[in-house]
C-alpha cells in the first residue's frame, strides 16, 4: 500500500487513545475516519471528547476557527460495526484494551472484513506485534504504530516492525507518521516495551525502589531526574499522570517472559498501592497521594 492511496482510515477503539488518534488523522492528515467501539455510548463519548478537545485547545485558543473544527469532526464517523470500520479503509489503527487475546480477536475480525491490501497497525504500548499479526492472514501488512498521550502534543511515534512485517508496510507507517506531523523511530518487536517504555520501566522501577528505601520523598526523586536529566516530568509523577500503576503490575509478568526474571518484577510498593486503589490517572490518586496518605505516616 502506498501512502497516497490511503483515503479512509479505520480507528478501532474510541477510548482515550482511539478518540485522539481519530482526531489526528482527520485534523492533520485530512483523512475520512471511521471510529469503532463496542457500544454506541463508547463511540459517542469518544466523539464528544474529540469535540471538547477541539473547542478547548484549538478554537478557544484561536488556533482554528469553529468551522475548521466542525470540518475535522465532520470527517469522523462513528460505528459499532467493526466490518464497516475496516471494509472501506486502506489503513486501520487498533487502540483497544492492552491485552494480547483481545487484540488478536479484533485483528482476526479486521482481517476478515478488510480488503487484502489494507494495512493493519496496533497502538499497543508493549505487546508483541508478531503475536498479534498471527491472528491474520496478512502478517506482512501488520505493524505497530505507537502514539503517546496526549496525541496532538507528543511528537514521538514508535513504528514497530514485527518479525514478518514487510519493509513496504514499515515504510508506509513511517511515511504516515511524518504526514501526521510526528517523528517516527523504527524498532523491532522482539524486545519488550519497544524503546521509550522499556527505558521508562527501568527508571520507574528504580525510583519506586528509592521511595521504598525512603532515600527521599517523591518530590525530590522526581526533582533529581527533572533537573539532572532535563526531563519535563519525573518517573513518579509520570506514573501518576498516565495512570500506569495497574499496568505496571500486569506488564511485569510479560517482561519476565520476554526479558528474564531478573528484569521483570513488580515492586511490592506498586502492588500495595494498586490494591489500595492508588492507581494514578483517572483514579485521581497515585504514588504521590500514597506517600502523603499512607507511607509518610508509618
Ligand atoms: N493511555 C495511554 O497513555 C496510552 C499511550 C499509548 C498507547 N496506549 C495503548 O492504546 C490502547 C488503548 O488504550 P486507552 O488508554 O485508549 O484505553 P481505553 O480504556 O481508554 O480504551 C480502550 C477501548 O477498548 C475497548 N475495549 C475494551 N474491551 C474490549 C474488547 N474485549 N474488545 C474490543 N474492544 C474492547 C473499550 O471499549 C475502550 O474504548 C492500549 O493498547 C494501550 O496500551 C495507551
Amino acid at each position: 500500500m502506498e501512502l497516497d492511496r490511503v483515503k479512509t482510515v479505520g480507528v478501532i477503539g474510541a477510548g482515550l487513545m482511539g478518540s485522539q488518534i481519530a482526531e489526528l488523522f482527520s485534523k492533520v492528515g485530512g483523512y475520512q475516519v471511521v471510529m469503532w467501539d463496542l457500544k454506541p455510548e463508547f463511540v459517542n463519548s469518544g466523539l464528544e471528547a474529540m469535540e471538547n478537545r477541539l473547542a478547548k485547545f484549538f478554537v478557544e485558543k484561536g488556533k482554528m476557527t469553529a468551522d475548521e473544527a466542525k470540518a475535522i469532526r465532520g470527517r469522523v464517523k462513528g460505528t459499532t460495526n467493526i466490518a464497516e470500520a475496516a471494509a472501506n479503509a486502506e489503513y486501520v489503527v487498533e487502540a483497544v484494551l492492552e491485552n494480547t487475546e483481545v487484540k488478536k480477536k479484533v485483528f482476526s475480525q479486521l482481517d476478515e472484513a478488510a480488503r487484502p491490501d489494507t494495512v493493519l497497525v496496533s497502538n499497543t504500548s508493549y505487546l508483541n506485534i508478531t503475536d498479534i499479526a498471527s491472528a491474520t492472514r496478512r502478517p506482512d501488512r501488520v505493524a505497530g504504530m505507537h502514539f503517546f498521550n496526549p496525541v496532538s502534543v507528543m511528537r514521538l511515534v514508535e513504528v514497530v516492525k514485527g518479525t514478518l512485517s514487510s519493509q513496504e508496510t514499515v515504510d508506509l507507517v513511517v511515511g504516515m507518521s511524518v504526514k501526521l506531523g510526528k517523528e517516527p523511530v523504527v524498532c523491532k518487536d522482539f524486545s519488550y516495551g519497544f524503546l521509550a517504555n522499556r527505558c521508562n520501566r527501568a527508571m520507574r522501577n528504580e525510583a519506586v525502589q528509592m521511595l521504598w528505601e525512603r532515600v527521599a520523598p517523591p518530590e525530590d526523586i522526581d526533582k533529581a531526574m527533572k533537573l539532572g536529566y532535563n526531563l519535563p516530568m519525573g518517573p513518579l509523577e509520570l506514573g501518576d499522570f498516565t495512570g500506569g500503576w495497574g499496568i505496571a503490575i500486569s506488564s511485569e509478568e510479560d517482561a519476565i517472559r520476554e526479558l528474564g526474571p531478573e528484569k521483570g518484577r513488580a515492586h511490592p510498593l506498586i502492588r500495595m498501592m494498586v490494591r489500595a486503589g492508588y492507581t494514578g490517572g483517572r483514579s485521581g490518586k497515585g504514588i504521590y497521594a500514597f506517600w502523603r496518605d499512607v507511607m509518610s505516616r508509618w
